[in-house]
């Protein structure tokens, strides 16, 4: 029956066509089914075989079992490729060039508060001021009764302090590192103060709970309001970057006599009258003044050989004119959008 052998071949030939297309594990899976499997075509012509006359069957048996060990051994083959082709694909779709260059940590940057009192505080290192530090929890006697500050004084109100339990309190400005600073070091003595000061205050946009300052002092002999005005021009021109007309108005603190407002002229309008300067062509800037005696006894002073004058700079709010923010609330939000900025 030589017609048998030739639809063996043609079996294993459409079966070999059928591999090599054949592109998915299920697709070859089905050729498998239809050439080997139980009710394939190969095993149904292993079952007519006892039909055939004894001297076709040991070929045809001989042909079947090669060409299914054939078949099986492409199906394999074929098996494998595919599988290595797939893993081929995930390994190129997952790829990662680990000499590629990294994103790297985003550097930070000094808050803006920081940056204004770095700044100032390299000034007045450069005109031989120190640096000095006080607590930010204090006692009354610093915050209020070695400044002269009287016990009835509306500053005193249980509204503006932050009192604790044991009486000290968190001080409500930086001028008691004024008194720390002539105790520890004595005159004369040129010193700038920077640092956190609280108030007990309703929060809004230009107001703070938790607000910075920075502290002045200069104690010398024969020390005049002339000192002061060539020391806080020098100071705001640097500031501003440029010169700054200035005007000094009487101010009353408790710890400065006499004490002054010292106003510059408006920055935005130069004068001539505007939103920001409420059409007044000045911005109060800088409270000041030569140093009380009082102050000066309660640090162990003599007022008789020495004086001086003294200022307070609202650290914040200066940041907020330098860079034009005019919400007090979001230097401490701790918002990343508004701190990236600086
Ligand atoms: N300590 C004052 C305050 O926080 C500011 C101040 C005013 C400081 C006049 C001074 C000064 O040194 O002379 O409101």
């Amino acid at each position: 029956m030589p017609d048998l052998d030739q639809t063996i071949s043609q079996l294993h030939a459409a079966a070999r066509a059928q591999l090599a297309s054949a592109s998915t594990l299920e697709a070859l899976e089905a050729v498998r089914v239809e050439a080997l499997g139980r009710k394939g075509k190969l095993n149904e012509i292993s079952r007519e075989m006892g039909r055939l006359a004894p001297e076709d069957r040991k070929r045809i048996g001989a042909l079947l079992n090669a060409t299914k060990q054939n078949l099986e051994a492409e199906l394999a083959a074929r098996k494998a490729a595919l599988e290595a082709g797939a893993l081929n694909q995930r390994l190129q779709a997952e790829w990662i060039d680990l000499t590629a260059p990294a994103p790297g940590p985003r550097p930070g940057s000094l808050h803006p508060v920081t940056q204004v009192q770095r700044e100032i505080e390299q000034l007045f290192v450069s005109l031989g001021f120190t640096v000095l530090d006080g607590p930010e929890v204090e006692t009354e006697h610093y915050n209020f009764d070695a400044l002269n500050i009287p016990a009835d004084h509306p500053a005193r109100d249980m509204q503006d302090t932050f009192w604790l339990k044991d009486g000290r309190l968190l001080r409500t400005h930086t001028s008691p590192v004024q008194v720390r600073g002539l105790e520890r070091l004595g005159p004369p003595l040129k010193m700038i103060a920077p640092g956190r000061v609280f108030r007990n205050e309703e929060v809004d946009a230009s107001h703070e709970h938790t607000f910075y300052q920075l502290e002045g002092m200069m104690v010398d002999r024969d020390v005049s309001v002339a000192h002061l005005i060539y020391f806080m021009k020098t100071l705001l021109s640097a500031i501003f970057h440029r010169d700054v007309a200035v005007r000094l108005r009487p101010g009353f603190f408790p710890f400065v006599e006499p004490g002054f407002e010292l106003d510059i002229r408006c920055l935005i309008c130069n004068g001539s009258g505007c939103p920001v300067c409420k059409q007044s062509g000045w911005v109060e800037l800088l409270p000041c003044g030569l140093v009380h005696p009082a102050v000066l006894r309660a640090s162990g002073v003599d007022p008789e050989q020495w004086n001086g004058f003294a200022f307070g700079l609202g650290l914040t709010r200066l940041a907020m004119m330098r860079y034009g923010i005019d919400d007090i609330r979001l230097f401490t939000s701790g918002d990343l959008r508004f701190l990236r900025q600086f």
